[in-house]
């Protein structure tokens, strides 16, 4: 860390290099040992995506320090989730990711941020368990998944602490086990989402409180290819280049679209949108 954040307009994301990423657990269906990553690759998808997230899509780039033994620290999509200067650090589910905990308070700490905590058995996976959607007409709102990763005990406590409304989503495919796989407000107002991870009343949820006309479905072939897990930055949208139905459609909407290659990733279960945080 070089310098604190400060409050600018200047559209801000947390990102952690990958030095010491591989895939040597298996918390999630798409983590296997049997399957490892190519470090030397992942390393240089990393920077792809930190520097067309800085010069195409114009965000600041801020950088945590890695930490040995510590592989899924790079999904800064989880450390905490943050609304405004007041930042609600993640209680991890598994042993495996606990001990990051204390790296995502310190940095949250050092750059001036509110920090909240959970109490410790109520798993809650930061922002990649709880997405801010706002439009032009509406309050904005806070739509989080729960039962894969986060205890829906979380999301009341989340929603006391931040002061916005939290819209409980029960994910219900272990394939799309935190909600930033399955849902991705965008910075336009629209709203992606794949309909197969949530149950009915899930989908009911989601579309009584975002307009029909902002809502973009996406097939199963993209879902699983992380066409839900995109950045959002204005008029930009870096996602996944696998998600070739939702890039086509993003694009006739007059988005800006940076597909980048994000296959090392896959392997640990995450793509771009978990590779980052929105801190300003
Ligand atoms: N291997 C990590 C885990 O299972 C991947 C986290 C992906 N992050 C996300 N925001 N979806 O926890």
């Amino acid at each position: 860390m070089t310098r604190n954040v400060t409050s600018t307009q200047q559209p801000t994301i947390l990102m952690c290099p990958p030095d010491y990423f591989t895939v040597s657990y298996a918390i999630n269906p798409w983590m296997s040992v049997d399957r490892p990553c190519d470090v030397g690759l992942a390393k240089q998808q990393w920077l792809t995506l930190r520097d067309t997230l800085r010069e195409k899509a114009g965000a600041d780039i801020l950088e945590m320090p890695a930490v040995p033994d510590l592989p899924d620290l790079v999904f800064t999509a989880n450390a905490a989730f943050v609304y405004q200067r007041l930042a609600v650090i993640a209680r991890y589910k598994y042993p495996e990711r606990q001990g990051e905990e204390p790296y995502a308070e310190a940095w949250f700490r050092e750059n001036g941020y509110a920090v909240h905590t959970l109490p410790r058995h109520t798993p809650f996976e930061g922002a990649g368990d709880a997405l801010i959607w706002k439009d032009e007409t509406h309050e904005p709102r806070v739509f989080a998944g729960y039962r894969t990763r986060t205890d829906i005990a979380a999301h009341s406590l989340l929603s006391s602490q931040v002061g916005l409304p939290v819209l409980s989503l029960e994910l219900v495919d272990p394939r799309f086990y935190h909600v930033d796989v399955c849902l991705c407000p965008l910075e336009t107002g629209d709203l992606i989402y794949y309909p197969g991870a949530f149950d009915e009343y899930g989908r009911t949820v989601i579309e009584a409180n975002v307009p029909a006309h902002r809502l973009i479905p996406v097939s199963a072939e993209d879902a699983a290819m992380f066409a839900c897990n995109a950045v959002s930055v204005g008029d930009a949208v870096v996602l996944n280049q696998a998600a070739t139905g939702l890039i086509e459609l993003l694009k006739a909407r007059g988005l800006r679209v940076f597909p980048v290659d994000l296959s090392e990733f896959i392997k640990a279960g995450g793509s771009a949108k978990c590779l980052t945080l929105r801190v300003a």
